[in-house]
This record gives structure tokens, C-alpha cells and sequence, in this order.
């Protein structure tokens, strides 16, 4: 049996190491082919959600009832009150509480806090720094869990990775298009950053395709650049759709928002307007190594991709979001097994 995994928090993929994220695809397998025991019984996870969630919320849920464990959930909007985050302030505005105060407090309750923030939106610069879950773990005491920042999203990332080696077996050499996608509300590039990082950290191959003004963060192709010089691993970015799929075994599509006009919706709805076809259908597809969809979702059907790919034999959808369980359990049993 592997050993726990002791670290601080899980904000990013890169805050487990290499041996650490095989123990954690290796035990998700294992639960997955049903080897599973309620091991995290007197255990609670706290799961505070300054955004709406379906998948993340109820498969943290899920995975903590069936390893014997209970979680606590709360939505910001209806449960609690605004938190500050600034150090020294005079808290005489609208938050009651800060963030030091109720980390402390809820540590005491608690063996996790995962947390899902609500980036402000007004500016990637400020949003990029990931201000609010750092917040969180710089004030708890037990480890906090990144349920989607506006830089990352690890715990997709884990999900994914299960699923490209169920798909593809050895990742190293094999190629992922990244396309981006059309939607009238764009989320953060968190899971493509993720995704990414994964794939290249893995070897793969990764080309990204969107259309001009939808770069990813500068600071992220960064470290992807210096991940791919270590590991083999291949990154082109900034290609057209059939570029990136041609030869691709998985095509990876989401929508993300234009980090150049981040914060100002008419520039933004006049950059989205002039964006083109951006829909991943059976044609695009058939460019592909008897390529593989996969989609964090929600999908938009008929939008980002036709539902000839999402309801045919291409589609990893369903197994992408189920490995989401797999995996979480996976995580949290090493993470907080005693
Ligand atoms: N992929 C994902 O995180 O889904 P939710 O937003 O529904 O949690």
C-alpha cells in the first residue's frame, strides 16, 4: 500500500511529485476496479463554493461518503457572508468575518477545505495570482483543496490523466490537440493550464489551436516551455483547429475567455464576434489518429461540439467526468489517510 501523501495544500498539479501522482492514478484504478475501503471514517471535508459547480460538488460529496467519510458544503451566495482577505484593513465594509479568522475556526472542525473562488474578473493581472485559495491556505491549518482557481484546475487534471492512460496506455510521444471553442460565457483557461502542464509533464505532444487574442497565460507557457525541455515532451501553440488535429489521438476542446480584453465585455463580445467557427464536428475529428474527444463540461451541444461526436464511439465525456469520483477518492484517501 502506498504511503499517505503529506503536503500543505493541492492548489496545483505540481504540488504532488511525480511518484506522488502515480500512487494517486494507481489507487484511483485500483477503487475503480471496486478494491475500495471506508478508511477516512470520522473524517469531514469542508467544501465552500464561491461559484456554482455539478460535477466537482457532487463527486467530492460522493467520493468522501464511500470512503466512509462525511463533507460539509456551503455556497457563498446563500450560506455565508463576504470573508476579507487583506491583511491589516479596517473591516468596516460589507465583510463581517476575515479569512484568517474563519480559516482558524473551520480547521478546528475539519481534516480538508476545499475551495472553489470566485476570481473578481476585472483584471488577469490581479486574477493570475490566485489571491483567494492562497489566502485560504496561508490562514488553515489542515489542507486546502483547489476545487478551480482562475489559474488552475488540479483536480480535473488528475481525472484527465486517468483517462488518457486508459485511452492511450504510455502518454509519451502520442498527440493532444487542445481546441479552443465557441461559448457566450468563456470559463478561466484553469483546465487547459492544467491539462497542459499534465500532458507535457507526461511527454505528449500538445498543440494548441484558438483564434488570435485567446493566448493562454504568458506565465504558464512559460513553465510549459520549461516542463517540455525536461521531459520530451512537445508544445505548439497558437494553430488552427485542423492544424492541431491533424495526426492528434485525443482532441481536447473548451472554451476560454480572451485574457488580452479579461475584465471589459465589449471588447470581449466584439473579439468573441469576430472569432469565426470554432465547433469541433465529425469532419474535424476525422483529421485525427482515430482521435478521442475529451471536454471538462459543461458542453455547450451544437456550439463547441456537434452532438454527432458527443453521442458517437469519439466521445471520453462521460468517462472523463466519472474518473472525476475515481480519482478524488484516489487523492483523498492518500491525503488523508492517518
Ligand atoms: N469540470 C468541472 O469542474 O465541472 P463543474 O464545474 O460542474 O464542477
Amino acid at each position: 500500500m502506498a504511503d499517505g501523501i503529506e503536503i500543505p495544500h493541492f492548489i496545483r498539479l505540481s504540488d504532488l511529485s511525480d511518484r506522488q501522482i502515480e500512487d494517486v492514478l494507481e489507487l484511483s484504478a485500483r477503487i475503480k476496479r471496486g478494491v475500495s475501503r471506508a478508511e477516512l471514517a470520522g473524517r469531514t471535508v469542508g467544501m465552500l463554493f464561491f461559484r456554482g459547480s455539478l460535477r466537482t460538488r457532487i463527486s467530492l460529496e460522493v467520493a468522501m461518503h464511500q470512503l466512509g467519510g462525511d463533507t460539509v458544503n456551503l455556497t457563498a451566495a446563500s450560506d455565508f457572508w463576504e470573508l476579507e482577505a487583506r491583511e491589516g484593513t479596517v473591516m468596516d465594509g460589507a465583510a463581517p468575518e476575515h479569512i484568517k479568522d474563519a480559516a482558524t475556526v473551520l480547521s478546528s472542525y475539519l481534516s480538508a477545505l476545499a475551495i472553489r473562488p470566485a476570481p473578481a474578473g476585472a483584471s488577469w493581472e490581479v486574477d493570475r495570482r490566485d489571491e483567494g485559495i492562497h489566502a485560504w491556505a496561508a490562514c488553515s491549518q489542515v489542507p486546502v483543496i483547489n476545487m478551480e482557481s482562475a489559474l488552475w484546475h488540479p483536480l480535473q487534471a488528475l481525472a484527465d490523466l486517468l483517462t488518457l492512460r486508459e485511452t492511450l496506455g504510455d502518454l509519451r510521444g502520442k498527440r493532444l490537440a487542445i481546441t479552443w471553442t465557441h461559448s457566450p460565457e468563456p470559463a478561466s483557461p484553469a483546465v487547459i493550464h492544467s491539462i497542459v502542464l499534465a500532458a507535457l509533464r507526461n511527454g505528449m505532444r500538445v498543440a494548441v489551436a484558438h483564434p488570435a487574442g485567446f493566448e493562454l497565460d504568458g506565465g504558464v507557457l512559460d513553465e510549459a516551455r520549461r516542463v517540455s525541455s525536461s521531459t520530451g515532451g512537445e508544445l505548439e501553440i497558437g494553430l488552427g483547429m485542423e492544424t492541431a488535429v491533424s495526426g492528434a489521438h485525443i482532441v481536447y476542446a473548451r472554451s476560454w475567455k480572451s485574457l488580452e480584453v479579461y475584465g471589459n465585455p465589449t471588447l470581449a463580445a466584439s473579439r468573441m464576434a469576430r472569432t469565426g467557427d470554432w465547433l469541433v464536428d465529425e469532419k474535424l475529428m476525422a483529421l485525427g489518429e482515430e482521435a478521442r474527444l475529451m471536454h471538462p463540461m459543461p458542453v455547450r451541444r451544437n456550439l463547441e461540439v456537434t452532438d454527432e461526436v458527443l453521442d458517437g464511439p469519439r466521445s471520453l465525456l462521460y468517462r472523463q467526468a466519472e474518473n472525476r469520483l475515481h480519482t478524488q477518492k484516489g487523492l483523498l484517501s492518500l491525503l488523508l489517510r492517518r
